[in-house]
């Protein structure tokens, strides 16, 4: 007889690991949520699994690399087991590589990309048919007609409940900027904005489930031109507008934007829409405008400082984030000190910053003068010495000012929780768990490398006041994450 996983007691497990950005977080969500639908239990452990998903990121070689030491361990510990789950793997290496995968590790007995992944039950299914049997493993990465959201199964509330009260919606996907470093236009494809009306449901559905604040996420997110349910185009200042409506949503950010696409309207948000947090992720690269017009940016250094500065003017108290790559090809001393140059000039609260991979494909990867390694090492080390000094000085200086603070999730010792501030720092609070996923106001007591922690001084969650001796901490406590 069939092994029927629908049947109850039958229940299979499904692991999925992700690496690299949002999108693969919010993807691993939702492939979770189609298979659960087919009768498959999600499960922390890989050894536990029937079927795992390695959820890839093929940006930079290193992260790209990830998969294959990952599927070495997993051969090894299955061979010990004695056990043979299904193993698919999925994500931007998949549809980069495709065949590729299975050629280099056998085991593999599904590769699927990205635009693919509404097919997963059917595509389980065939592969679960080979598996075992010394077949190869299935291929699918095209990039079909019908459009994958509409098919994907949404969590229920349940499993919305056991994420937390912070959730990533994918309003838009794919990028049409081709800045010749990256590999995101060959792998996620071109941009497409998911409808307004799709995205408010799900929005309401993850409120429903207790969710407090949505990042809209997207490769190029202010790009974002989903249509309205009168078939207009709707930007992205006009779906947070809408977001910012519903009932239980007291936060929204938005990540990752292209400084192109920063316009006047979404600025104007940052001034009129309390719900939207005073901090944006805008990565710029570089510093130099000769590097940033061989990255095929389309705009310059000039133009960003004039963007931070509207921006602020907008909101003041906003804070910074970017990202930034060193030793793109043909970058030398003098272009690297515009970027420190640049970087002293904005004042970031947070960074990325990332030595140069050429990536097959990518115009850039054939470009001469590629920087030799010694060099890079030197200017990513110097780079993110002063990111973090930046840091640091932004964190200490939040040391006695009062912020509102999601509360997320336990934190390490008995009775902390981690909530988040606006500025997405982690901060260390004493309260009972019961109040996961309310908002506490929080006087920051202490700044550390890895955290703030403060003192609640009033919250959703305490309407009366907070009780006495609440944030009593004990002598022989560190408040820490
Ligand atoms: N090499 C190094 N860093 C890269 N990024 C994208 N492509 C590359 C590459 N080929 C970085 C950029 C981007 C971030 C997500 O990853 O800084 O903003
Ligand atoms: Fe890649 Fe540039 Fe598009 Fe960002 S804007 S995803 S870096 S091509």
């Amino acid at each position: 007889m069939p092994h029927d996983v629908r049947e109850p007691g039958n229940a299979r497990k499904i692991y999925v690991r992700s690496f690299g950005c949002q999108m693969n977080v919010y993807d691993a969500q939702r492939m979770t949520d189609t298979m659960a639908k087919e009768g498959y239990v999600e499960t922390d452990k890989p050894d536990d699994a029937d079927l795992i998903i390695l959820n890839t990121c093929h940006i930079r070689e290193k992260a790209a690399e990830k998969v294959y030491s990952e599927l070495g361990r997993l051969r090894v510990a299955q061979e010990e087991a004695g056990r043979k789950p299904m193993v698919a793997v999925a994500g931007c290496v998949a549809q980069a590589e495709g065949a590729e995968i299975i050629k280099r590790a056998r085991m593999v007995d599904l590769v699927v990309g990205p635009q693919s992944y509404h097919k997963l039950p059917e595509l389980v299914a065939l592969a679960q048919e080979k598996h075992g049997q010394h077949k190869k493993g299935i291929v699918e990465t095209e990039f079909p007609v019908e459009d994958k959201f509409d098919f994907l199964a949404p969590p229920t509330k349940q499993a919305i409940a056991k994420r937390g009260p912070t959730a990533f919606v994918t309003v838009q996907e794919g990028c049409d900027k081709f800045c010749t470093f990256c590999v995101v236009p060959y792998t996620r494809g071109a941009e497409v904005s998911r409808p307004l009306g799709r995205l408010l449901d799900e929005v309401k559905r993850l409120a429903d489930g207790g969710v407090r604040e949505v990042t809209l996420i997207g490769q190029n997110v202010n790009a974002y031109h989903g249509l309205d349910d009168h078939g207009r185009s709707a930007n992205l200042a006009e779906l947070m507008a809408r977001v910012a409506e519903v009932p239980g949503i007291a936060r929204i950010r938005y990540t990752t934007s292209h400084p192109r696409d920063m316009d006047d309207e979404l600025i104007a948000a940052h001034r009129d829409m309390p719900q939207l947090m005073p901090y944006l992720h805008l990565p710029v690269q570089s510093g130099s405008d000769r590097i940033l017009d061989a990255m095929n940016r389309k705009h310059g250094r000039e133009a960003y400082f004039e963007l931070v500065a509207k921006v602020r003017a907008a909101r003041p108290d906003i804070a910074f984030s970017s990202d930034f790559i060193v030793g793109f090809p043909g970058e030398t001393d003098a272009d690297f000190a515009d970027t420190l140059d640049l970087v002293d000039k904005v004042g970031f609260a947070g960074a990325f910053s990332f030595k140069y991979s050429p990536r097959p494909g990518t115009p850039a990867a054939t470009l001469g003068a590629q920087v030799p390694e010694a060099a890079m090492n030197e200017r990513i080390y110097a780079l993110q010495a002063l990111l973090d000094k930046q840091k640091a000085a932004f964190d200490a200086a939040c040391r006695g000012r009062r912020f509102d603070i999601l509360l997320e999730k336990p934190g390490r010792l008995p009775g902390q929780l981690i909530g988040r501030s606006p500025y997405l720092q982690s901060v260390v609070v004493l309260a009972p768990r019961e109040a996961i996923g309310t908002l506490a106001s929080v006087v920051i007591r202490d700044v550390s490398t890895k955290s703030l922690s403060g003192d609640i001084v009033a919250g959703e969650f305490w309407p009366e006041g907070v009780p006495a001796g609440a944030n009593l901490v004990r002598q022989d406590e560190q408040l820490e994450a």
